[in-house]
């Protein structure tokens, strides 16, 4: 009984960090612009950013702590999913292999829950790739908005 209580224990304390709930907040969708749409097959992504990233994207100056960038995935015209990327101060201090630098990840469902199923570790590796651009894939539409 006592060495089942002990196995059960290593195996759950083995398992990988999942989608921790981390620094990145629900985004103010109404606070936020639209600036482009990226399509993918039955998949249409929103993209929605601060006036203030915009403004500094533009301006080539670093986008300001406290920054969410959204997308809103959509699937037959309903909300099937928010992606977020947010920025803080410090933040990167959190992930030891420093990543993103401080810019952490998160997945919502349309209900403002974090999906617990997935690790925002994926998140990280795929968008390391675009260190140069504010970790961004969609970075030069949205230099590019007015
Ligand atoms: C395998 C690579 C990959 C993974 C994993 C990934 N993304 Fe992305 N992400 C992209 C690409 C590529 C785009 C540009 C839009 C497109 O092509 O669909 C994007 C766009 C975004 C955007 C809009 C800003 C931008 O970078 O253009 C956000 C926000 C975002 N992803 C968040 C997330 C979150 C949160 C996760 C994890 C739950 C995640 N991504 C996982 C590749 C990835």
């Amino acid at each position: 009984m006592r060495k089942f209580a002990l196995i059960t224990a290593i195996v759950m304390l083995g398992l990988p960090a999942w989608a921790e709930p981390n620094r990145v907040t629900f985004p103010p969708l109404d606070q936020l612009e639209h600036y482009t749409t990226v399509t993918r097959g039955e998949v249409t992504e929103h993209m929605l950013t601060s006036r203030a990233a915009i403004d500094a994207v533009e301006a080539g100056q670093p986008i300001p702590f406290g920054t969410h960038v959204v997308l809103v995935d959509y699937r037959e015209g309903e909300v099937y999913r928010y992606f977020v990327m947010q920025n803080g101060e410090g933040w990167g201090a959190d992930d030891p292999d420093q990543r993103t630098a401080d810019w952490q990840f998160q997945w919502f469902w349309p209900d403002r829950s974090i999906n617990v199923d997935e690790t925002t570790s994926r998140c990280q590796s795929c968008h390391q790739s675009r260190e140069d651009r504010e970790f961004m894939f969609t970075y030069n539409d949205l230099r590019s908005f007015d």
